[in-house]
C-alpha cells in the first residue's frame, strides 16, 4: 500500500490542467443578460458533437458556479452522473448525489486539494464569475472556446473585466459545417 500523500512532503506535487470549455456567442457573451442559451440549440445536431465527449471522457473532474449548477438542475436530471462535480458557493447546497459536493474554497486551495486526489484535468464549466476567479488567480491553463455564429448584442461576458493579462499560445483551430470554430489555446508559460 503506498504511504498516505502527508508523508511524501518532499513529493512535488503533479501539475493540474484547468481547461474553460465554454461555448461563446461571437460578440463574446456565454448567455443572453437573463442568462439563456437557447442560442445554442440553433448548432445542435446529432451528427455533431464538437468533441464534446472525447473532452468529457479526458476530465478528471469538473467545476461551475452556484449560478450555472442551478440553472442545469432546473433542466432535470443531473448530466454529469459519476464524475466528481464540485459548485462553488458560499450558500447551502445539499445534493442526493455523492458525487456532487460544495465547496468555498479558494480556486487555489481546490486545486491543492485535487492534486491530493490524484486528478490531472479538470473541467472548468462556468459561468463567468467562476472563469473570473481562477483567471484572478492565473490557473486556467487551456481554454477551448466554440465560437457560435450569432451576436447576442448583450449578456454575461466570457471574460469579466477587469482580469489580468495573460499571454496564450494557439494551439488548435476548427471549423464546423454548422459554422462554428474551435478555438484551442494554452497558457503561453507553465503554470
Ligand atoms: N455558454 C456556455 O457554454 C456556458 C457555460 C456555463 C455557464 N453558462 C452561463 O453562465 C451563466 C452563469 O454565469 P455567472 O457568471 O452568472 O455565474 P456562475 O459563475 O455560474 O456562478 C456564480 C456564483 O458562483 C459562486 N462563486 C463564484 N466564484 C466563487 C468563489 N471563488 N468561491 C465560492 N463561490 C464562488 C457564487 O455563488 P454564491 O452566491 O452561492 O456564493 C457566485 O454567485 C448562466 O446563464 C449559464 O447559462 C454558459
Amino acid at each position: 500500500m503506498p504511504p498516505p500523500l502527508t508523508l511524501l512532503p518532499w513529493l512535488p506535487a503533479m501539475p493540474i490542467e484547468i481547461v474553460l470549455y465554454i461555448a461563446t456567442s461571437l460578440d463574446g457573451f456565454i448567455a443572453t443578460p437573463e442568462g439563456g442559451i437557447d442560442w445554442l440549440s440553433a448548432i445542435e445536431t446529432p451528427e455533431e458533437d464538437y468533441g464534446y465527449e472525447a473532452f468529457y471522457t479526458s476530465v478528471d473532474a469538473i467545476v461551475m458556479g452556484r449560478r450555472t449548477y442551478d440553472q442545469v438542475l432546473s433542466w432535470g436530471d443531473w448530466p454529469y452522473p459519476g464524475k466528481p462535480s464540485y459548485i462553488m458557493t458560499h450558500q447551502p447546497l445539499s445534493s442526493d448525489l455523492a458525487e456532487v459536493s460544495a465547496t468555498a474554497q479558494s480556486p487555489s486551495d481546490l486545486m491543492a486539494t485535487w492534486s491530493a486526489l490524484g486528478y490531472r484535468r479538470v473541467w472548468l464549466v462556468g459561468g463567468a464569475a467562476l472563469a473570473a476567479a481562477f483567471r484572478a488567480e492565473g490557473l486556467i491553463s487551456e481554454y477551448i472556446l466554440s465560437i457560435i455564429p450569432v451576436l447576442l448584442g448583450n449578456g454575461i461576458p466570457l471574460f469579466m473585466p477587469p482580469g489580468p493579462r495573460a499571454e496564450v499560445q494557439l494551439y488548435q483551430a476548427e471549423t464546423f459545417t454548422s459554422g462554428v470554430v474551435q478555438l484551442t489555446y494554452r497558457a503561453a508559460k507553465p503554470l
